[in-house]
């Protein structure tokens, strides 16, 4: 029997491997030989559909440890091991996740030992679903599935393929080495909140939605919550960095932590960087600035007496292109895009019209990702790097360290820090 200790762990990261019951149940063996080869201690608990594909015993000697079905059974060792088992480890995976685990866990239900263990967990969940594909498409399933992901759950999304009903389609189990990467990198992030390689750095971000007056009550805007910008700001700020953030309208609040300025305007958030850019090493552009303005607001409410109306608008100032004129010496800029088509295309253009180091680009029409949601899905270009850097879906607050260890590898090619121009004025059309 295959026994772990510290000595064979080094990392001794603790995972629960949550088992349900699908023909991809089997492949779970080979997901715990990947966390351990990483250095993982890993156990195993299973649902009682789960032993029916594969015996708890096959775990037992892959992991050295009791696996646990029912906490109610005689031979568990552990009387409320749904709490000692949540509480004790820095992960807890699903994998398999069948349709109706995932609809539990959705709803709160905790009739068994995996639902009981997953409503008491603290540490992070990452589930790799497997079902049929008309099961995954299913707008139950797949409402399940935003509720989790909002909820903070990571999901591995299954690959496509042929299933074992003979279906063609999304729902087979992501392969067991990208559910071992997946899990690898929420550890390494949740243990990167303690290092301090950004700390030299003053990073100067705008978060955030900008609003545009049409009237005194009504304005042009988009929906952006300030969660991407706070979580980059918040974990820098972790990493050692000194951040300052300009800030448009948010629906979240901000970090106690972290120093906020407030703008209303893209003109206002313009202003507001340029004043703030010269003592700033990286400057991060995650607010969503809106492109567009009235070109004369009025000042009194707009009567509803036209039943067509229309408001001419001009460009807002262009933040980040501006940074981008403005940069001196080793300023790191990093943008963003938030694109519904030709994504990388697109992000690319951005990245060589606008001067940047690197672009996080978004697809804004994909369930979970871009505007007002707690996960994203992103690909970072970087100016040096031939191939982008795809991140899955995933919390923002993971999205968040993986940009900045992008940033802090940008940093060690280019050392001095940023001395940066005095800010550029650009008046506003009468
Ligand atoms: O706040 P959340 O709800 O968490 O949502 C996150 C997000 C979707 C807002 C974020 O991930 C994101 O994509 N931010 C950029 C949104 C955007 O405006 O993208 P863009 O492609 O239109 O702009 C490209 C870049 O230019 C961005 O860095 C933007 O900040 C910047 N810009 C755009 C216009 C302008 N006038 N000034 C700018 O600085």
């Amino acid at each position: 029997m295959a026994q772990q200790s510290p000595e064979n762990s080094p990392s001794g990261k603790k995972v629960a491997l949550g088992i349900s019951g699908g023909i991809a149940a089997f492949k779970a063996a080979e997901v715990l030989r990947g966390l351990q080869r990483a250095g993982c201690i890993v156990r195993v608990a299973m649902t009682k559909r789960a032993c029916e594909f594969i015996q708890p015993l096959t775990f037992r000697a892959l992991s050295g440890a009791h696996v646990i079905v029912d906490d109610y059974a005689p031979d568990n060792p552990d009387p409320i091991a749904h709490i000692t088992f949540s509480q004790t480890v820095d992960l807890f995976i699903i994998a398999p996740a069948t349709a109706n685990i995932i609809a539990k866990f959705a709803n709160g239900v905790a009739d068994d030992f995996l639902t009981s263990t997953y409503l008491a967990s603290t540490s992070p969940v990452l589930i790799a679903p497997a079902m049929n594909t008309l099961m995954w498409h299913h707008p139950a399933t797949q409402r399940n599935l935003r509720q989790l992901q909002s909820d903070g759950v990571h999901v591995i999304e299954p690959d496509e393929g042929e299933m074992a009903c003979g279906t063609i389609g999304p729902g087979r189990l992501s392969e067991p080495k990208n559910i071992v990467a997946a899990a690898l990198d929420i550890l390494a992030h949740a243990e990167e909140n303690t290092s301090r390689d950004l700390a030299g750095e003053h990073v100067l971000m705008t978060v955030g939605a900008t609003r545009e007056a049409i009237d005194p009550v009504r304005f042009l805007s988009n929906n952006s919550s300030g969660r991407m910008g706070f979580a980059i700001a918040e974990a820098a700020q972790k990493r050692g960095a000194r951040v300052t953030v300009i800030a448009g309208a948010t629906t979240v609040t901000a970090p106690d932590s972290i120093s906020v300025i407030r703008a209303y305007s893209a003109e206002e958030m313009h202003a507001a960087v340029m004043k703030e850019l010269s003592a700033s090493s990286v400057f991060i552009g995650a607010a969503a600035v809106t492109d567009y303005r009235p070109i004369a607001p009025s000042l009194r409410k707009i009567k509803k007496t036209q039943s067509l109306l229309a408001i001419q608008l001009e460009k807002t100032p262009d933040i980040l292109q501006d940074v981008a004129h403005a940069k001196q010496n080793q300023l790191l800029i990093i943008g963003f895009a938030a694109e519904t088509e030709n994504i990388l295309a697109n992000a690319r253009e951005k990245l060589r019209d606008k001067e940047l180091d690197a672009i996080v680009a978004n697809d804004v029409t994909r369930a979970g990702v871009g505007f007002d949601t707690v996960t994203n899905e992103v690909t970072i270009i970087s100016r040096d790097r031939k191939a982008p850097i795809h991140v899955p879906l995933m919390r923002k607050t993971n999205v968040a360290n993986i940009i900045l260890d992008e940033v802090v590898r940008l940093r060690a090619r280019v050392k001095p820090a940023a001395v940066i121009q005095p800010p550029i004025r650009r008046p506003r059309k009468a």
